[in-house]
């Protein structure tokens, strides 16, 4: 999966002080720069754009149809996951007037424009994006807290797409918002790559199933031919013991009924919640099972070949058993 892959342009990111964005005005001179981009960028959203153009970046979408399975935690773990191993990655948060995602990063704090700010020309993409505090290879482009659900357009998001493919970023993670309206289909539109998150329930894998149909029929490549979106599984909130007492659909059960290739089971964990609210994500915590599963799955998404892991009721020893632990 990882082919195509282009690392070595100049970082246009560097050019905006991104640590600082709470006090550090931009200075005039680059002021007139960023005017200057804006104006462009507004003469070419009047060009009838060309969405067949592909990108060199891998886009992934991380969607599921459910709410609240868990794709803004898995967007910031694999999008550091992937920064971590090397590679120049951006997630966007398309989640307009539910953003999520800066409080999952922790940098919530330093969000001055967003993603609907670019689209409509209202600054440019350098000045909306964040640097990630933990990985210097990862850039945040947080949503809009505006109320208007059709803020993005296709236009407007190819866009910015191409602005950061041609800035040299590898990946492009979109984390989509639940549902199947204007966010979560512009979230998928130009997607390569979908990670289908899914519960082991059985009104989250409808919804998946539902998501799926959408890929195939919606998308940039179902409209021009191309080869389809391929989708994979990623399977949240894993608890064995309860797929054990039955409480749960397996992973086999979840696999045949959706017939997609799984690429991640990420199990139930306690520490995800501490990694939220802590504003770092998951895949941080090497000790934790829910960060060791991430990573074991950004693994298999570049490509490579991991046993799966955390998918059996784990066996307490004497001393557990002895003390009740
Ligand atoms: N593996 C896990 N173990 C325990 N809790 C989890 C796990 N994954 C996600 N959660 C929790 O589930 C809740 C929903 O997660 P998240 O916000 O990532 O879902 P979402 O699909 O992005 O939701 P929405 O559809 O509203 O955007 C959060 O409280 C998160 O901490
Ligand atoms: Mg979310």
């Amino acid at each position: 999966m990882a082919e195509n892959i282009k690392n070595n342009k100049a970082d246009p990111v560097d050019q905006v002080s991104q640590e600082n964005k709470e006090t550090v005005e931009v200075p005039s001179a680059s002021k007139a720069t960023e005017a200057a981009n804006v104006q462009e960028n507004k003469q070419k959203d009047t060009q009838q754009p060309d969405f067949s153009k592909g990108f060199n970046a891998k886009i992934i979408v991380v969607t599921s149809g459910k709410g609240g399975v868990g794709k803004t935690t898995s967007s910031a773990a694999i999008s550091s996951g992937l920064a971590m191993l090397g590679h120049k990655t951006v997630v966007i948060d398309f989640d307009v007037g539910l953003r999520n995602l800066d409080l999952v990063m922790g940098c919530e704090r330093r969000v001055v424009f967003d993603f609907v700010n670019v689209i409509k020309n209202e600054c440019t993409l350098n000045q909306a994006l964040i640097k990630d505090k933990n990985c210097p290879n990862l850039y945040i482009l947080p949503a809009s807290q505006t109320r208007d659900k059709d803020a993005l357009n296709k236009a407007g998001v190819a866009r910015v797409l191409h602005e950061l493919d041609e800035s040299g970023f590898e990946y492009i993670i979109c984390d989509s918002p639940a549902g199947i309206e204007t966010g979560a289909l512009m979230a998928l539109y130009f997607a390569d790559i979908a990670i289908v998150t899914t519960n082991p329930e059985v009104s989250s894998v409808r919804d998946s199933d539902r998501i799926i149909g959408i890929l195939d029929s919606k998308s940039r490549r179902a409209e021009f031919g191309l080869e389809p979106i391929k989708p994979y599984l990623l399977l949240t909130r894993y608890s064995p013991s309860r797929v054990q007492a039955q409480e749960m659909l397996s992973k086999d059960d979840v696999v045949d009924l959706l017939s997609i290739e799984l690429i991640g089971v990420i199990p139930e964990s306690q520490s995800v919640l501490k990694a939220s609210n802590a504003g770092k994500p998951i895949i941080h915590d090497k000790e934790s099972d829910a960060g060791q599963a991430y990573m074991d799955t950004v693994n298999r998404i570049l490509g490579h070949k991991v046993d799966f892991r955390f998918l059996e009721v784990e066996k307490k020893n004497f001393f557990r058993r002895l003390f009740g632990m």
